[in-house]
């Protein structure tokens, strides 16, 4: 039984990318481990949000997280911002972290570039990020590859923290799958799926209608070779087709390329967009019948209280180690 801590930003509605890299994994972990999962408001306003369409994103992103099959019941749902021993013990490690390994920071990097004025919570994102983790002594982190520098910062001010405070901390380890980790923008293959791509016809999001799925399958980048073979550097579009087809479908990647030897990209393309249609129906569905529903609020009141014990169980344990506050009173 492992614990488990992942999260998501209320940013937009969830994308292709975030559900076959990360959220589609969260609902399989459940079973025999111990699961929190968090709806990251915080790191959403590392950016500025419009206040009404967060809070929307916000009940969104709860009833999606239970119609991908979250079961509160087995793990624990919440909203950062409701627990505040995030942002305290955020504030913790943004002490222990130096400048230069912030700035280092590839995600850093990209959303500051070209910006004159760079918000301060885009540079000190991922020591609340460590927070999000370290708070429920995390053992595994299901997350897509563009996080992986993230939770190695997270280790190394885990184990910098634990040499030299005390030995509060369980260093995490990052559970990014095979397939399906870096899943690509249908427009421009070679760049990641993005919430904030301008060309909309690049991102699937999960509550897309059928019609728009198709559309923005039919139209998906590919190359003018006319053989289905995955070769990522070559044939990125095919590649991240044949990536998505084989998670929507289940079925191996292999197997796919056995399967359409000899037929047209027209073809593929329909049967792509089939499988995806096919796997979010039964996900929006549930959508659908959760979003008006009390439930929501009810998970995330429990959500809270739950995660909220957790935590300050072990941010008490920082501050002692510490000396912060009366630590006889802790
Ligand atoms: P966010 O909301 O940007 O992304 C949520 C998850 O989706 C994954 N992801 C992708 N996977 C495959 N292909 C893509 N194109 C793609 N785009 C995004 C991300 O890797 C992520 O797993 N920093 C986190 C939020 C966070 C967090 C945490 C995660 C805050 N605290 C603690 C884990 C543990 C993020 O990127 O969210």
């Amino acid at each position: 039984m492992a614990k488990i801590f992942s999260g998501v930003q209320p940013t937009s509605i969830p994308h292709l990318g975030n559900y076959l890299g990360a959220m589609q994994n969260f609902a399989t972990l459940q079973k025999g481990n111990d699961c929190i999962y968090c709806i990251v408001d915080e790191h959403a306003v590392t950016l500025p949000q419009d206040p009404a369409t967060m809070q929307n994103n916000i009940r969104n992103l709860a009833a999606l997280y239970l119609a991908m099959g979250i079961d509160p019941k087995q793990s624990i749902l919440f909203i950062q911002s409701e627990v505040p021993c995030h942002a305290q013990l955020g504030w913790i490690m943004q002490c222990i972290s130096y400048m230069g390994e912030l700035e280092r920071m590839t995600q850093f990097k990209d959303k500051s570039k070209g910006k004159n004025a760079v918000p301060a919570g885009l540079l000190t994102y991922p020591p609340l990020m460590a927070a999000d983790i370290l708070l429920y002594q995390t053992e595994l982190v299901p997350v897509g590859a563009d996080q992986k520098q993230h939770l190695e910062l997270t280790r190394n001010l885990a184990e910098r923290f634990n040499h030299k405070y005390a030995p509060v901390f369980t260093l995490p380890e990052p559970y990014i799958p095979p397939v399906g980790a870096r899943i690509m923008s249908l427009a421009e293959p070679t760049k990641k799926m993005s919430k904030s791509d301008k060309n909309k016809k690049g991102t699937i999001f999960t509550l897309d209608p059928e019609n728009q799925i198709v559309k923005k399958i039919r139209s998906a980048i590919t190359d003018d070779e006319a053989t289905i073979r995955y070769d990522r550097e070559h044939k990125p579009g095919i590649s991240n087709l044949l990536d998505i087809f084989s998670l929507c479908a289940g079925r191996s990647i292999d197997e796919l390329v056995g399967a359409y030897q000899g037929k047209g990209y027209g073809e593929f393309k329909t049967d792509v967009a089939e499988a995806v249609v096919t796997m979010l129906k039964p996900i929006q569905e549930r959508y659908r019948n959760l979003i008006e529903s009390s439930e929501l609020d009810e998970v995330l009141d429990e959500g809270a209280e739950k995660a909220y014990t957790i935590a300050r169980s072990t941010l008490n344990q920082v501050y002692k180690a510490m000396g912060m506050g009366r630590v006889s009173r802790l």
